[in-house]
Parts: structure tokens; sequence; C-alpha cells
């Protein structure tokens, strides 16, 4: 007896930036970036913080399950970018939301974090600790770019998912995977500014990223573990109602979707209008799909996520509401 999502909800920011936008600051058009990524605009954080953002997919994920703050027992906050170093953007939504939540964790696992939370959420409630869980993600990766890159620049937007899970047996199998591997993909920490430092690095550069290695590896990665979580549980492609894979690239998700022969609604997106938002892409995606009545009781879903670590996270749910 572990889960199952009682509610969703999300919120992005109200400052829109288009490709045409990008391209009077950055040497790139909406034809190239369109047709690499599927992406065509943005949300970029401006007067709000991620905390506003994050308080507000929180409440809409509890309104939407019918839970008031008091009974949330934990907050798992997915986040790589948060307001602050400390506190944790967990904790900082714990007093936000007027939560009375005994356990209280951040979680940085960048792009994978929503399967992450999910796993250490069902940890808790399998020991019996929890009964109310509420996972927020929420993400300012236009804060951690560079810019000048237009490699990467064009791919990112800021925003936060939230799910309201409850007890229940709607998780029916999770599995997530690491592999140290920072050469492809990573963020530095902030230059060391101790007197006794003998080399952290100045770095100029702030998501470093090689695309194609991380195309390769994200196909790969998310065919491997569509169809491991697939066989493992007795089913076949077509049993799955909708698989909601992270929102990085499209054509990473239609490879998988063509792999698997499915038609283009089990494989619904996002990523025109939102960007690559890390780890509330999931969550933000799920939110929409549930809000615009898509998902039937019982309807099994996947929940792939790949990204920085290397990590990756698969998730197979029935849905309960
Ligand atoms: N506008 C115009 N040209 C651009 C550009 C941009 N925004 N970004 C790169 N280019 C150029 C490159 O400089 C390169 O030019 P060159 O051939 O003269 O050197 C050319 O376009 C092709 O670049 P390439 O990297 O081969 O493009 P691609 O087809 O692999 O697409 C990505 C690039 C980044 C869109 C793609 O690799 C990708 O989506 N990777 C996954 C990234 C990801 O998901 N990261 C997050 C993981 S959680």
């Amino acid at each position: 007896m572990s889960f199952y999502i009682s509610g969703t909800g999300s919120s992005l920011p109200k400052k829109k930036v288009t490709n045409d936008d990008l391209s009077k600051i950055l040497d790139t058009s909406d034809e190239w970036i369109t047709s690499r990524t599927g992406i065509s605009e943005r949300r970029v954080l401006s007067s709000e913080t991620l905390l506003d953002i994050a308080a507000e997919a929180g409440r809409n994920a509890m309104e939407n399950a019918g839970t008031s703050p008091a009974d949330i027992d934990m907050i798992l906050c997915a986040t790589l970018s948060g307001d602050f170093v400390t506190p944790s953007m967990s904790c900082l939504l714990k007093d936000r939301l007027g939560l009375n939540a005994k356990y209280v964790y951040d979680v940085n696992m960048a792009c994978s974090g929503f399967v992450f939370a999910l796993e250490m959420a069902s940890v808790y409630f399998d020991a019996g600790k929890v009964n109310r869980v509420l996972v927020v993600c929420a993400e300012a990766i236009s804060r951690l770019l560079d810019w000048n890159d237009r490699s990467s620049a064009i791919l990112f937007g800021d925003g936060a998912g939230a799910v309201v899970l409850e007890k229940g047996d709607g998780l029916k199998d999770l599995v997530v995977n690491t592999k140290a591997d920072s050469a492809v993909l990573h963020i530095s920490g902030v230059e060391s500014n101790s007197p006794f430092s003998e080399g952290y690095a100045k770095v100029d550069k702030r998501v470093v990223m090689d695309g194609q290695g991380v195309f390769i590896f994200a196909v790969s990665a998310i065919t491997d573990g569509l169809s491991t979580m697939i066989e493992k549980n007795g089913l076949t492609p077509d049993d799955i109602s909708m698989y909601l894979l992270h929102q990085a690239n499209t054509r990473i998700i239609n490879s998988a979707r063509k792999r698997f022969g499915q038609p283009e609604e089990k494989f619904p997106h996002n990523i025109e209008k939102y960007g690559n938002t890390s780890s509330a892409s999931i969550p933000i995606l799920l939110d929409e799909v549930n809000r615009s009545g898509k998902l039937k009781k019982n309807d099994k879903i996947i929940l792939g996520a790949f990204g920085a670590g290397l990590s990756t996270g698969f998730c197979l749910i029935e849905w309960q509401k």
C-alpha cells in the first residue's frame, strides 16, 4: 500500500519569451528552434520569485485534491534552482503554505526530480509515516543559463508543477537510476571566495551541455526505460493510456512514440509553450491533462524522466481519481 495521486496543480511565470524575442539577442531563428526542438515560446521569471509560483502550484494541487494544508504530513520540493541555497525551498514552502508537515526535504535530481521525489514519498508511505504528501517541482533555469549561448539558452523555461499524494494503491512500479557523468550536462557551483581555496575554478558558462550527447543518451534511456517498465509489469504498449515524458525536445518524444507504435494523443506535450522546465515539466503536463478531463479511473500512465546526473526515472501509476 503506497500512494495515489489525488490532486495536481501548476503555475507559470507571466512573462512569455518567444523564439522571435530570442532571435533579437542571439544568432538564431524561430525556424531553427521550432524545427530542432518543437519549442515556440517559454515562460521566464520577471517580477515573481520561484517561491511565488511554487506556492501557487502547491495551493492549486491541494485545492484539486480537496485537501487542507493542515493535513499534509510531508513536503518534497524538487528543484536545482531555489531562491536561496538555504533555507531549502521545501522549508520556505512549508511556511508560505501554512503546512504542518513534519518531514520537509528538497530533492536535487535535475530534470528527473519529480520521479525521484515520488520514490522518496513511496518509502515514507510504506513505512507508515505519512498519509498525505505534497510534491512541488519548481525551477528557475533562466537564472542558470548562459544567455549568450544559443545552443542552450533557447531550450529552457521556468515553471512549477505539483501533486498531492494520498495513501492508496495507485503506484504500480517505480525505477530510478543514476550514472555519474558531468561531461555532457552540468551547471557549476558558485566560485569559492575562501582565502584558502586553491583552485575552484571561476566558471563563465552556466548550463554547459553537449546537446548531441544528451540527445543520444535521452533517446536510448527513454526507449529502454519504457520497454522495461512495460514488459516487467506484463503489459503491452497499447495497455498504457498515456505516456507523460519529460519535455526536453519533441524529436525525443516522437522517437519514443514511433518506437512503440502509439498515436500522438497518447504522448501529450506542452514543450511548444513552456520549453524544458526541468523537474517541473512532467507535473505541469500531468496537471494540464488532468484538468482537461483526459484521464479516466484505472487508466495506466507511465511517467518518464531523464536529465543531468545522468539520471533517469520511470513510474507506472494507475489513475484513481
Ligand atoms: N540557432 C541556430 N543555430 C544553432 C543554434 C540555435 N539556437 N544552436 C546551435 N546551432 C547551430 C550549431 O552551432 C551547429 O552549427 P555548425 O554545424 O555550423 O557547427 C548547428 O546548429 C547544428 O547543431 P547541432 O548541435 O548539431 O544541432 P542538433 O540538431 O543536435 O540540435 C539541440 C541541438 C540542442 C536542439 C539537440 O541536440 C537537443 O535537443 N539535445 C538535447 C538537449 C536536452 O534535452 N537537454 C536537456 C536535457 S534534460
